[in-house]
């Protein structure tokens, strides 16, 4: 039998990884302008972790958590839950008030494969824990923009706001009592929400659920003042940075933890999956877990949510991945030579490829161009004699003789100076010097 990869978790291939580590790369930096700091975290919890805190009426925790029963362990399902974890366990509070915290990984769910939506997932995850104020809200909803709008995605912004436990318990009664006079219309499945997770009914897809729920009271018009006047601001923040959005009193999202402000980021562009991210506040979360009374905002995106997209929407901006030089053979000393150069050139920081099969030159000039070198570096036993190899442009075939007196060393640092200088010409550069 041909042993194959598991239905929902994909291999990503060279191709594809480049395309991700461009995208974690913009991540990391816009992330950091806003002063968050990268957190690494076990992928495998308690599962008491995952059920206190996304809890136990989700279908995240009744249906698609990868759990260990016998161990009381868990894959992670989403990182929030993690982190706030370790931010208890280590006391992050005392080290500074306000922390911002984000880390990139697979989070791992029992879903039904399709397009856009894995059984093995990755997300980048940001969370700020520890400031109240609406503005932080916008900040971070700003900070999800500012990465889709430098990958070139666009999607479109839903804000709602689920209240807390003032004004939330009161809105949910009223809203039981509405579902239970139309419980003939609703779907089974929110039917059985109607009892165990009214706000879920909200948010059902079917389109007879949704005509139902379109009378059904509102919770933002049950907010109190407190948290009406929380989303106020955070509107008004919204609009002061010049974030579009628009407001979907609908929205309640699939993790119990939520309170006030949620968001999410979304597109037509990939089927059933509208989500390309999505988040919100968690005042009460951290206390829960057993941590301080804290206040927390934060959102995940799915990485191949936004490869997906980038693949359909943007123009092509990823870098060529190119090697510097081919070093090209020819004869047994030239063999010799030219890997311990080739060795040189790599710890320069040159991206250099070489061939020991001993092929034609021209077989060579082949594989030069597949991997894209910029240049190739032809050195045979001759030219190893008269110490001038031959220096080829690819992409203008011109030629130009290259200096091989002195060490290897010396050799290395004068092509590298001859790449640096041509990329500064214009040819797109991947010249990491390291001296
Ligand atoms: P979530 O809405 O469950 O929120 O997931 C966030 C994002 O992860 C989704 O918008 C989607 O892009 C991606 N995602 C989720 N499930 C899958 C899947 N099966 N396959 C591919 N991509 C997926 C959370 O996880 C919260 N922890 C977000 C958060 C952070 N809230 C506050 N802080």
């Amino acid at each position: 039998m041909k042993i194959q990869a598991i239905n929902g978790f994909k291999d990503i291939l060279p191709e594809t990884a480049i395309r991700w580590r461009y995208i974690e790369e913009c991540a990391r930096d816009i992330f950091e302008r806003f002063g968050m700091r990268e957190i690494r975290l076990p992928i495998l919890e308690s599962t008491e972790l995952f059920v206190r805190s996304i809890g136990e009426a989700t279908d995240v925790v009744e249906k698609e958590m990868y759990t260990f029963a016998d161990k009381g362990l868990t894959m992670r399902p989403e990182a929030t839950a993690s982190i706030m974890r370790a931010f208890i366990e280590h006391g992050l509070h005392v080290q500074r008030p306000v922390q911002r915290l984000y880390t990139i990984g697979p989070m791992f769910r029992h879903e039904r494969p399709q397009k856009g939506r894995l059984r093995q997932f990755h997300q980048l995850d940001a969370e700020i824990i520890g400031a109240v104020e609406p503005q932080i809200d916008a900040e971070l909803i700003a900070m999800g923009q500012m990465l889709l709008d430098t990958l070139k995605i666009k999607t479109s912004l839903e804000i709602n706001s689920l209240g807390c436990p003032v004004c939330r318990p009161p809105y949910k009664q009223r809203l039981v009592s509405y579902l239970k006079q139309v419980s003939g219309q609703l779907c089974d499945d929110c039917r059985r929400r109607t009892h165990t997770n009214p706000l879920r009914v909200l948010d059902c897809k079917k389109s007879t659920c949704k005509a139902v729920v379109a009378a059904a009271p509102s919770l933002l018009e049950a907010l109190c003042p407190e948290c009406d006047q929380h989303f106020l601001a955070v509107r008004r923040s919204l609009e002061m940075l010049a974030i579009p959005y628009s407001i979907n009193r609908f929205m309640v999202r699939g993790l119990d933890y939520y309170s006030r402000t949620t968001f999410e980021f979304l597109t037509n562009d990939l089927g059933a999956q509208a989500a390309v991210g999505a988040g919100g506040r968690y005042d009460g979360l951290i206390e829960e877990l057993g941590g301080p009374k804290l206040s927390g905002i934060g959102f995940a995106m799915g990485l191949e949510r936004i490869a997906l997209l980038m693949e359909q929407q943007a123009e092509e901006q990823l870098p060529v991945e190119s090697m510097d030089v081919f070093v090209a053979t020819l004869g047994e000393k030239s063999l010799t030579a030219c890997t311990q150069l080739t060795h040189e050139l790599r710890r320069q920081g040159v991206k250099t490829a070489i061939d020991y099969s001993g092929r034609s030159l021209k077989a060579q000039l082949k594989q030069a161009s597949r991997v894209q070198a910029r240049y190739t570096l032809i050195i045979g036993d001759d030219e190893l004699e008269r110490q001038q190899g031959i220096l080829r442009n690819m992409s203008t075939q011109e030629q130009d003789l290259f200096d091989l007196s002195g060490s290897h060393s010396r050799q290395a640092e004068r092509l590298a100076a001859v790449l640096q200088e041509s990329c500064c010409q214009g040819s797109p550069s991947t010249i990491s010097r390291n001296p």
